[in-house]
Formats: structure tokens, sequence, C-alpha cells
């Protein structure tokens, strides 16, 4: 199996100077300073020609700075087999097991994770002998994985260079393909094309010659779409407080990213990959959903509050707006917690399993 010898030129955001030089006597104002200049540094993703969709790495700057505080790393739905009381991180443990099993990774085997966070499935792989890269858009992530001895790079998907071809046995996208379609791009019919470039670039990534070549992912799709894609592009305060739109467009302006329907990657990924496995998660993401919830209020309600507010200050400077719609749609109107809850919830969490598919 070809190491894609190529990660090692591509930029990490890791020691990297933002900010210029600083006075030296002052630890905590140079540490805040660096703070803001790093959370809205994106120098090394638009180095290589591709500019991340603001929205979203200002999102992550975001949650980096209350998730790890609140003991959370794990930034997608865990698996419960039906048991609301199993630990939460027992049930992130298996979903990383499910992951893995369904790109068949294993001892020497080489594995792709877009959209990695903090690296948890990574470090899962490593300990079983998997040798896995991660991509990342926020420099925040990509610090803590590779303190933990990951390897991690700041790098769109969209950027990911030629070099990289043909060298993984396995690719997992676990919660990250939510972000990848903007809602412009829904209302002038591009959102197929999106879909289908992902599916491509990822077909040329897996080694021909591997005997696994599988694609896991794991994707929130739409149920009750919004009355029209470019209506969420309008502020939460157009729509009657609870409404769908109103929660549609609090998710839009906070996290950033149209879901899609059901059906649609089926569709994109025809002549790239099969589709061999679907499972709905929806009830596993309500479930963490709910546990991600009441950790963040225990935290805030703790002596931590003022930790996690003065290591937010950065990324509140840089974009009140945004920040504060993350807050409301979190903690009050809990428009992320609403897309999962009820009898008849607005979305579906499938979990998906393609298999490569030889091109004619
Ligand atoms: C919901 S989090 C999931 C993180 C991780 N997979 C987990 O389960 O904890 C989405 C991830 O996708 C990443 N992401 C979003 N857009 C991306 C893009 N265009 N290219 C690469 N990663 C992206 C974010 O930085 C974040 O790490």
């Amino acid at each position: 199996m070809r190491n894609p010898q190529s990660t090692k030129n591509v930029d990490r955001s890791k020691g990297k100077k933002v900010g210029g030089e600083l006075p030296p006597k002052l630890p905590g104002l140079r540490h805040f300073l660096r703070s803001v200049a790093s959370s809205q540094s994106q120098t090394a993703l638009s180095a290589v020609g591709v500019q991340p969709w603001e929205t979203v790495v200002t999102c992550y700057s975001a949650v980096d700075r209350f998730f790890p505080a609140c003991g959370l790393f794990d930034l997608t739905e865990g698996i419960y087999h039906g048991n609301p009381n199993l630990p939460f991180e027992q049930a992130q443990a298996n979903q990383h097991d499910y992951l893995l099993d369904q790109v068949r990774a294993g001892p020497g085997s080489r594995m792709l994770d877009i959209g990695c966070g903090y690296g948890t499935l990574l470090a899962r792989a490593k300990r079983l002998g998997v040798a896995g890269v991660g991509i990342t858009v926020t420099p925040e992530q990509v610090q803590r994985a590779c303190r933990n001895g990951l390897d991690v790079h700041l790098l769109d998907y969209r950027a990911i260079p030629r070099e990289w071809d043909g060298t993984f046995d396995g690719v997992i996208a676990n919660g990250s393909i939510e972000h990848f379609v903007r809602p412009d791009e829904v209302a002038d019919g591009r959102s197929d094309d999106v879909y289908r470039h992902l599916f491509a670039t990822v077909h040329r990534l897996i080694n021909p010659a591997s005997p696994t070549r599988r694609f896991a992912t794991t994707t929130i799709h739409l149920l009750r779409s919004p009355s029209d894609p470019r209506a969420v592009l309008k502020p939460p305060s157009s729509f009657h407080r609870g409404s769908d739109d109103y929660h549609w467009s609090v998710l839009e302006h906070g996290w950033g990213g149209y879901y899609p329907e059901l059906g649609q990657l089926r569709r994109c990924a025809e002549g790239y990959f099969d589709l061999v496995e679907e499972v709905d998660g929806t009830e596993d993401y309500r479930l963490t959903s709910e546990e991600w919830l009441r950790w963040v209020r225990r935290a805030l309600r703790s002596s931590r509050a003022v930790m996690i507010g003065f290591r937010s200050l950065p990324v509140f400077v840089r974009a009140p707006k945004q920040f504060l719609t993350l807050l409301r749609g979190f903690l009050s109107s809990e428009s992320w917690n609403w897309q999962f809850r009820g009898p008849n919830p607005p979305t579906r969490l499938l979990r998906q399993t393609w298999q490569y598919r030889e091109r004619a």
C-alpha cells in the first residue's frame, strides 16, 4: 500500500504563528490575542486554494471552546442499542467500532477520517493497528489531535492533494457531510454536484487494489424541508419562534450547512459506490444530543463557567452574532435537539456504508 507522502507537505495549524509579534511580558493578553487571530486563521486552508465556509469554521471554533471544557470529545451520535441508560462513552465507543467494522479496518490498513473532530475515532483505530489520517477545518481540533499523537491535517476535503490518490483502504465521514452544501447551492439546483464531487473524491482516494474499499458515512437527512432553501438565509427573527423555519434558520446561522434529502446521496454515489448497508440512527442522535445539553448546562452552572466564558471570548469577539445564535440554538430554543425530538422528527440520521465500484 502506498503512503500518502504528501501529507508531510500539507500545512498544519500546529505551531503556526498567527497575529505577528506580541508583547513578551503579557502572556494572558498574548494568549488571548493569539486566540482571536487563530480562531479566524484560515491561512493554511486558503493556501491550498479552497476557502472553507466561514460559518462552519466559526461554529466549530466555538464548539471547541465549550465541549472539551465540559469533558465532551465526540461530536456525533453514539450507538445506544435501545438502552438510554448506556454511558455516553460506551455509546461513542460502539459508534467507533461500528464505523471501523463497516470499512473493515484492521491491523495494517489505512483509513481516512473526513471531518475527524478531536480524533477520537482515529485514536480507537490506532489502538487496533490501523494507520489513520484525519482532516478537519479548525486549528483547535488539529492541535488537540496532534497533541494526542494522531496524524491530523487542517484541510478542507475539497483540497485533498492528488498525492493521496489510491492510498486508503477505507474512508469515513462521521457527521461532516451535513456541512458540505450551502442553502444557495440547493436553491440553484447544485447540491447534487457537490455530493457527486464528494463521492468522486473518495473514489479516487481509495486504493483500487485494496480488498476492502469501503466508505462509511453518518449523515442527518431532511424529512421536513424548510419552506424554501433561501428562507433559511433570513435571520431567525424573520420567523415565528418555534416554527420549523425558525429552527432551520437558527441551525443555518449557527452551525452552517444544508442536509441532503432521503435518497439523494445514493443517487449521487451512482457509478462510484453501491450502498450496501443503511441504518436509522435518529434515536441515537436524540439521546446523544440530550446528553450534550445536560453536560453543557451542568458545566455552565459549575465553577468551570468562568473559564469557559474566558476561553470563548476570542470567538465571541470575532463573530458575536453567530456565537450568540449558537448559544441560543443550543441552550434556549434548543433548535439543535429539536431536529431529533418527538414522534415525527424533521430529520433522520442515516448510517450508510458504500462499496467501491469499478469505473467502466
Ligand atoms: C459534527 S463534527 C464531527 C466530528 C467527528 N467526526 C466526531 O464524530 O466527533 C463535523 C466535523 O466536520 C469537519 N468539517 C466540516 N466541513 C469540512 C470540510 N469542508 N472539510 C473537512 N472537514 C470538515 C469539522 O471541522 C468537524 O470536525
